[in-house]
C-alpha cells in the first residue's frame, strides 16, 4: 500500500471561549507518533517553495498556525494537494512521500512536529531516487 493512503487531515481539539480559542495536540493522542521534535516556517517569500523531498524514516504533522499554503504530497505515482488554512487542524504526513510546501501567504506561520531528531541522512532529496526506491 501506499504510504499517501495513510496521509490525512486531523482535526484538533477546539475550546471556543469569548476569551479567545484553544487547540491542542497531545503525542499518540491527537497524532500517532511521539513527538522528538518542533520547528516552524515563517517569513517565507511569496512564491518561495519548502521542502522537495522526502524522509526514509520520519513522520511530520503540519499545522498552518497562521496565513495559508499548501503542502503537495506524491509517491512517485500519484499527489494530492492539501490547503491547510487553519489552525484547529493539520496534515499527518507519513514517512516515504515527497512533500513539496508552496502558496504560503503573507505572515503565514507553519509549524511542524516531527517524530524523529534531525538527520540530514533521512532525507531523500533526489525526486528520480525517491521514485525508483519505490517497491
Ligand atoms: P529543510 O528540511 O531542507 O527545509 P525545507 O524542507 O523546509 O526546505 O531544512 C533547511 C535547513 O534547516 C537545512 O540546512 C537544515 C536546517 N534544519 C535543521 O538544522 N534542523 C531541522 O530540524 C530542520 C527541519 C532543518
Amino acid at each position: 500500500m501506499s504510504p499517501l493512503n495513510g496521509a490525512r487531515i486531523i482535526d484538533l481539539p477546539k475550546t471556543l471561549d469569548r476569551r479567545g480559542n484553544l487547540s491542542v495536540i497531545e503525542e499518540l493522542k491527537n497524532i500517532p507518533f511521539k513527538i522528538k521534535r518542533t520547528y516552524w516556517i515563517y517569513d517565507v517569500p511569496g512564491g518561495e517553495i519548502r521542502g522537495g523531498h522526502a524522509y526514509k524514516a520520519n513522520q511530520e504533522f503540519i499545522v498552518a498556525l497562521s496565513g495559508s499554503f499548501d503542502v503537495i504530497l506524491d509517491d512517485g505515482k500519484e499527489r494530492k494537494i492539501f490547503s491547510l488554512n487553519r489552525s484547529y487542524y493539520g496534515l499527518y504526513v507519513p514517512k516515504g512521500v515527497w512533500r513539496q510546501m508552496q502558496n504560503f501567504s503573507t505572515n503565514s506561520l507553519a509549524l511542524i512536529l516531527a517524530s524523529a531528531k534531525y538527520n540530514p541522512d533521512d532525507y531523500i532529496f533526489d525526486y528520480e531516487l525517491f521514485k525508483n526506491s519505490i517497491i
